[in-house]
């Protein structure tokens, strides 16, 4: 799983930084290049001529060095993972907040892989809120934050706070990039954001949808190795896709129904998480409609489900995912809409939520299943609900 996997280790000054050598030892035994990157102060606590013997690489640990010029931007494109063990509180804090003061944060700012770190410190550090708030900060980046263990800590206390050992962090790598692959060869579908249904040449009907949760579910699946057409609503907001997602623009919800059924055929599952409108004008003015009268009425008609029309054409083999968005009769509404439109699993949110909905980054949903099930979420990151989403996906094809 590891053999020609290219990893960077950033090594930061901390006592547990001796065991960066049993990592790279791992590592390296399995068949991964391994190139490493030092802060300053990790050199008091590990010999850079252990790590570059161990690593068959140079150390890097200065941005500059005479007449040269670590390229940080080209380190973190040449890395399939950016593996930061131990890593230090003061570290972990200059990454919350974006601080550059030496190669391995510049590093780690420009970095376009992903980033897993393993937290190394004493128990009081590693509980006071502010380590905890940048430890949340860092998940929310999409950052993978390992466990740290229980027990015998440099100060001489036992609690939690030690570095997960060698072995662990190499398994939890290997279990990484398992989990990259898990979806090779399978084909989704996504929807996301909203629709807008057009009065005339300057006017539309749309909604708040932000297309965040789409976006998160359809990068998820493309991670884990999943191709993905992402069926996307109109909107401002400038996203960055996995580079497995392809992207089709829609404005309307009959552009979107179109592009939709176009390709259903094809995949293997499909996730409708656009907020899609119910009602478009019956026409649309070619000018701009002009202010004349009191009131305005505008006939409206019916859009095509494309949830419920997905649902009428589903194979056996194909898993349809659709999302209920309530305000009331929260558990109820989501069931039967899962039953009228013959879909597998109903994502629930509810609005009565504080931290659910359009355009906030967190959400929290409750997921029903056609055999009955359920699973209640915490409030979470859209990222995290996109992971649970796809977990709870990968299960019941699995079922
Ligand atoms: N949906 C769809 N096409 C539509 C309307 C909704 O595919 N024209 C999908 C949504 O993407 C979502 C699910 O149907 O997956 C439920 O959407 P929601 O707006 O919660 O419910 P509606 O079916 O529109 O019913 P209502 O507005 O009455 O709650």
């Amino acid at each position: 799983m590891l053999k020609g996997k290219k990893i960077l280790l950033g090594i930061t000054g901390s006592i547990a930084a001796y065991k960066a050598i049993l990592v790279i030892r791992g590592l390296v035994k399995k068949g991964a290049d391994v190139k490493v990157i030092m802060t300053p102060s990790a050199k008091d606590f590990v010999s850079p001529l252990t790590i570059s013997t161990l690593s068959k690489n140079e150390v890097l640990i200065d941005i500059f060095k005479e007449d040269s010029w670590a390229n940080h931007v080209m380190l973190g494109r040449w890395a399939d993972i950016m593996l930061i063990a131990p890593v230090s509180c003061n570290t972990i804090a200059k990454m919350a907040n974006g601080l550059c003061d030496n190669l391995l944060l510049s590093v780690y700012l420009s970095a376009t892989c992903p980033v897993m770190i393993a937290p190394a410190m004493d128990e009081d550090m590693w509980l006071h809120p502010a380590t905890q708030k940048n430890i949340s900060l860092l998940g929310s980046y999409g950052n993978i934050v390992l466990p740290v263990e229980k027990g015998e800590l440099a100060s001489g206390l036992v609690g939690p706070g030690r570095m997960a050992e060698p072995d662990t962090i190499i398994t939890y790598l290997e279990d990484y990039f398992k989990d990259r692959q898990v979806l090779a060869g399978k084909k989704v579908l996504v929807t996301a954001g909203p629709t807008y249904e057009h009065i005339d040449p300057v006017r539309f009907i749309g909604n708040h949808s932000s297309g965040k949760m789409g976006v998160a579910i359809a990068n998820d699946l493309a991670g884990r190795g999943a191709e993905v057409t992402l069926v996307l609503g109109p909107g401002n907001i400038s996203f960055n896709f996995n580079s497995g997602v392809k992207v089709v623009r829609v404005n309307s919800a009959r552009e979107m129904y179109d592009a939709c059924v176009n390709s259903f055929e094809d995949v293997n599952f499909a996730v409708m998480s656009a907020a899609v409108a119910d009602y478009t004008p019956v026409t649309v003015a070619n000018e701009k409609i002009k202010k004349k009268d009191e009131n305005l009425l505008l006939e409206l008609k019916k859009t095509k489900d494309i949830l419920k029309s997905l649902g009428e054409k589903k194979r056996e083999d194909q898993v349809l995912v659709g999302f209920a968005l309530e305000t009331n009769n929260e558990e109820a509404n989501a069931r039967q809409k899962m039953q009228q439109k013959n879909a597998d699993m109903i994502v629930l949110n509810s609005l009565r939520d504080k931290d659910a909905g359009f355009s906030k980054d967190t959400n929290k949903v409750t997921i029903y299943f056609k055999n009955g099930e359920e699973k209640k979420f915490d409030v979470k990151s859209k990222e995290a609900v996109a992971k649970d989403i796809v977990d709870c996906i990968i299960q019941y094809h699995h079922a």
